[in-house]
């Protein structure tokens, strides 16, 4: 099978690209035809475009989906929720991952309400000063909500459009985000058409041209898509080798528990560092400090180490090792970081995902308090 050449389009600068013909004609009647229209963000208020597309920046919509309803039932404008204390937008976050989204978007929505009004700016150029409102970000908001001519390029609309124009240049890099940027601009359609075309690029990398086995039959470009015509569609974009692979840290994390009150440990993080402002397990380089910290609240009846686990950061990737610690508390000992939580009240709060799911898991027979305990 023919791969995609190295043509000589792919190494001239982006002017020279030529656009497939009727491109946003052809991507409107399909995103018509066969895009996606009942997605409960699919309304002309910015509020809800906006918070869609903070959550769908690093998450599927199957997952949104959920957290969008919810998310909009407690926080029903921009007024509500930039009058919500942080915490409270954490813990309705928390899951989604990537913290700083939420508070980014909780800063973005008081700035909206103190130096705007309450209306979100109009413009993809004004949007894109608002924390957490990145150019492509800003594009799709304006386009969504004001018709702004304003093109996009996220993950997938860079996969489509490095498919459909034979671009094999590697991804990312400067000169090809900037080459991809030029092409976006040139492709747009006229503004009456402009909603219709940002979702179908969306859909069309979503549905159809996905990063693996594209579904190329039903596609409106399947007759001219350069990356289809060279015969692996796959193979672009071309990635850029990664740099190196992140370093690797580990931790012991303290699953402090006071079982005669059915009580866990947790600790507010503090807002500089990873997973900023929600409430943690302690950490602690080692076993030994952990059980130390832990003796300060009183007797410690047994501890276990459970199994380690493994959790991907931007920069780095941590090796977990919970070890849970029961202890018969000792009445008035506390410390200011932290507070005692029953496990109900601990799933309301903002926690890290690795964190809940280490809380929630279920409890075997092994992992059971001593039954004296419990009865104590
Ligand atoms: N991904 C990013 N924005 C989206 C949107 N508005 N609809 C569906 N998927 C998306």
């Amino acid at each position: 099978m023919p791969t995609v050449p190295n043509t000589d389009q792919a190494a001239q600068p982006a002017e020279t690209i030529q656009p497939l013909p009727d491109f946003a004609d052809r991507l409107v009647r399909w995103q018509r035809h066969d895009g996606r229209h009942d997605l409960p963000w699919q309304v002309r208020d910015p509020y809800r475009v906006w918070l869609s597309e903070i959550m769908l920046q690093q998450t599927q919509v199957v997952t949104v989906l959920d957290y969008f309803a919810r998310f909009t039932a407690r926080f029903p404008t921009v007024q509500a929720l930039a009058a919500a204390p942080e915490d409270e937008v954490l813990a309705a976050w928390s899951g989604l991952g990537y913290y700083r989204r939420a508070r980014h978007l909780h800063r973005c929505a008081q700035i909206v309400v103190e130096a705007h009004g309450g209306a979100f700016p109009q413009t993809a150029e004004s949007l894109a000063t608002l924390p957490g409102i990145g150019p492509s970000t800003a594009a799709a908001i304006a386009a969504f909500c004001f018709d702004e001519r304003a093109a996009i390029l996220d993950g997938n609309v860079q996969r489509v459009l490095c498919r459909s124009h034979g671009i094999d240049d590697p991804v990312p890099s400067t000169a090809t985000t900037r080459k991809l940027w030029s092409l976006a601009r040139r492709l747009l359609p006229e503004a009456p058409d402009i909603a219709a075309y940002t979702q179908g690029l969306m859909d069309l990398g979503a549905t159809l041209c996905k990063p693996r086995r594209p579904t190329c039959a039903t596609c409106p470009f399947v007759e001219d898509c350069r990356a289809r015509r060279s015969g692996d569609p796959q193979r672009l974009p071309v990635r850029q080798p990664t740099r190196k692979t992140r370093p690797e840290r580990s931790t012991v994390m303290l699953w402090l528990r006071n079982p005669s009150g059915g009580l866990n440990w947790l600790e507010k993080r503090p807002q500089q560092g990873v997973w900023p402002g929600l409430w943690s397990l302690p950490q602690f380089d080692a076993t030994e400090q952990a059980l130390q910290f832990a003796a300060r609240f009183g007797r410690v009846i047994g501890h276990q180490e459970l199994a380690t686990f493994r959790h991907a950061f931007t920069h780095f990737e941590l090796t977990i090792l919970p070890l849970r610690v029961d202890l018969q508390v000792q009445p008035g000992v506390s410390e200011p970081q932290g507070q005692w939580f029953d496990l109900g009240e601990a799933t309301q709060l903002g926690l890290p995902a690795p964190v809940r799911s280490l809380l929630m898991r279920p409890m075997s027979a092994t992992d059971a308090p001593p039954p004296s305990v419990l009865r104590g």
